[in-house]
């Protein structure tokens, strides 16, 4: 079964560029595969700098490759974002190269395993998805943030999933973990607005990635089409286009908002 066969072609050519992201520094978490990796390829057709990160080295060397192919400015950061003092090192290493970050892409996670009878979930199932997908971005937030604040300007935008959304489809731990980057993306917004530095995140449905792919088979994904009102379902291309938007001073009086990229699967 192919992508056409699924509704999603690829849509890298109608990927948007933002003319005002040319000569930005991003750093992108989760950068190294997937939706981070196709955001990566985006922000750099744009002009900017991408400083990205992941955790195999293998494959943020492939992430990195490719935004040079395409002529792009990128430097591999890697860290585990659900260490501190890591993504503190990480910092670091961008700083020595580029300096302070203008934009900042808390997208490092991801969901493991199917939804389960909640008193079966494993202690160590339950803190592994709240430390890499809640925990990770508090960490990476709270460590290139006083940089934004420091100059008065930039844009933050983290990743949550439908799994937060809605009470179905996916594991407890990654909806709560989800939720909760909702709800620090608002707190954030609240205080960072005020000193010029907006923040917003992005909620996605079933994005067809390696790692969707690998979990779930062409007739489960075809199984989904009737939940998407827009026929298909999505692309790592459709994430990056709504990224490119909300760090682009298109959307400069947009702050705090949790951005539906889901095919219209919003409406329960
Ligand atoms: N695909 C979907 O359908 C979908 C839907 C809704 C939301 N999302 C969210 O979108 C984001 C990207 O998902 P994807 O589907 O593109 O997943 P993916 O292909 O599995 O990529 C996940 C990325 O996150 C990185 N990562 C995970 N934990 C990390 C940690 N502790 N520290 C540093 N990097 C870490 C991985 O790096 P390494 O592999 O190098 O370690 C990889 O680059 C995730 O936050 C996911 O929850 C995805």
């Amino acid at each position: 079964m192919t992508n056409a066969d699924i509704g999603a072609t690829s849509r890298a050519h109608a990927t948007p560029r933002f003319e005002d992201l040319a000569g930005r520094t991003a750093v992108v978490t989760g950068g190294s595969r997937g939706i981070g990796a196709a955001t990566c390829l985006a922000l750099a057709r744009s002009g900017a700098r991408v400083a990205i990160n992941g955790r195999d080295p293998d494959a943020l060397a492939a992430s990195v490759a490719a935004v040079r192919a395409a002529g792009g400015e990128a430097i591999a950061a890697p860290a585990d974002c659900a260490d501190l003092a890591q993504v503190e090192r990480m910092r670091r290493h961008i700083g020595e190269h580029w300096g302070a970050v203008d934009l900042v892409l808390a997208f490092a996670g991801g969901g493991t395993g199917r939804p389960m009878p909640l008193q079966d979930i494993s202690e160590q199932d339950w803190r592994s998805s709240l430390d890499n997908n809640l925990t990770s971005t508090f960490f990476t937030l709270k460590t290139f943030l006083p940089d934004l604040l420091a100059r008065g300007r930039g844009a933050i935008l983290t990743m949550a999933s439908a799994g937060g959304r809605v009470a179905a489809g996916a594991p407890a731990g990654y909806g709560a973990a989800k939720a909760g980057v909702i709800m620090l993306t608002r707190h954030l917004a609240q205080e960072a607005g005020p000193r010029g530095v907006r923040v917003n995140c992005i909620s996605p449905s079933a994005v067809l990635t390696e790692r969707t792919r690998a979990n779930l088979s062409p007739e489960q994904l075809a199984r989904m089409l009737p939940g998407f009102p827009l026929g298909r379902l999505g692309t790592p291309e459709d994430i990056a286009a709504a990224a490119l938007f909300l760090l682009s001073d298109a959307s400069s009086w947009i702050t705090g908002v949790t951005l539906d990229v889901a095919g219209g699967r919003i409406m329960l």
